[in-house]
């Protein structure tokens, strides 16, 4: 086992408490196992910093660490927000939006995954207000659409109709309320919006509200 001091801060890191309680639990044998097998109070450690969690975020969570309402953070064990480093979501989706998120704590992989140089798909299924029209995909695939405010137009987006108002959208950038400002600047409103795809990733079957961790392998697949 680590030196004692070592692991209760090492636990600490992890979110089960303060260093000095964590020190405490160690003396109490609440802490069992060997190197890659410790367990706290006989459950499995929480992965070290490196994790990343996906997410079926449901309607009426936000995407914020400190704001009123409910938070995406309560889906997942207190202690998550104790972490050393900090676990963040990757970008975020507006509080009605519903599907898949993910969180990370790794500051350059977070920095990688936002940032618009990555060009990652997104995937979103919409339902619109009206009646789509049939000129929206060209529009959007353009790459001159220019939303309100706005200094450089839009990366080309694809957008496959699905329905009289349901439709997928492939975006590569994520700004600000991207979806919903895109439909609004083709005369449209949307009603719903759920994100079935972030880069290689989707929700496979997990039931929303819920979440998983991502394999090393999928992890080393965003590298
Ligand atoms: N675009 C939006 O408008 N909202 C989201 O939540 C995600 C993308």
């Amino acid at each position: 086992m680590k030196e004692a001091r070592q692991l209760a801060k090492y636990l600490a890191h992890l979110g089960y408490g303060s260093r000095k309680e964590m020190e405490a639990a160690i003396r109490r044998g609440r802490v069992t196992g060997e190197g890659d097998d410790l367990c706290f109070d006989g459950e499995p450690l929480d992965p070290p910093p490196g994790m990343v969690i996906l997410m079926n975020k449901p309607a009426g969570f936000t995407c914020s660490r400190n704001d009123q309402g409910r938070l995406v953070y309560e889906l997942l064990p207190p202690r998550f927000m104790l972490r050393t480093p900090p676990l963040s979501s990757v970008g975020r989706l507006d509080a009605d939006t519903t599907g898949l998120l993910l969180f990370a704590d790794d500051g350059k992989l977070l920095h990688r995954l936002i940032s618009p140089k990555s060009e990652l798909p997104k995937t979103y299924e919409a339902t619109v207000a009206r009646p789509l029209e049939g000129h929206e995909a060209d529009l959007f695939a353009s790459g001159t659409l220019m939303l309100r405010g706005e200094e450089k137009p839009l990366l080309p987006a694809q957008l496959e109709v699905t329905g009289e108002r349901t439709a997928r959208l492939t975006i590569t950038e994520g700004r600000y309320h991207q979806v919903r400002r895109m439909f609004a600047a083709a005369g449209n409103h949307v009603e719903t919006l759920h994100r079935a795809a972030f880069g290689p990733f989707t929700l496979g079957g997990l039931p929303e509200g819920e979440w998983r961790l991502l394999t090393d392998e999928e992890v080393a697949s965003l590298a």
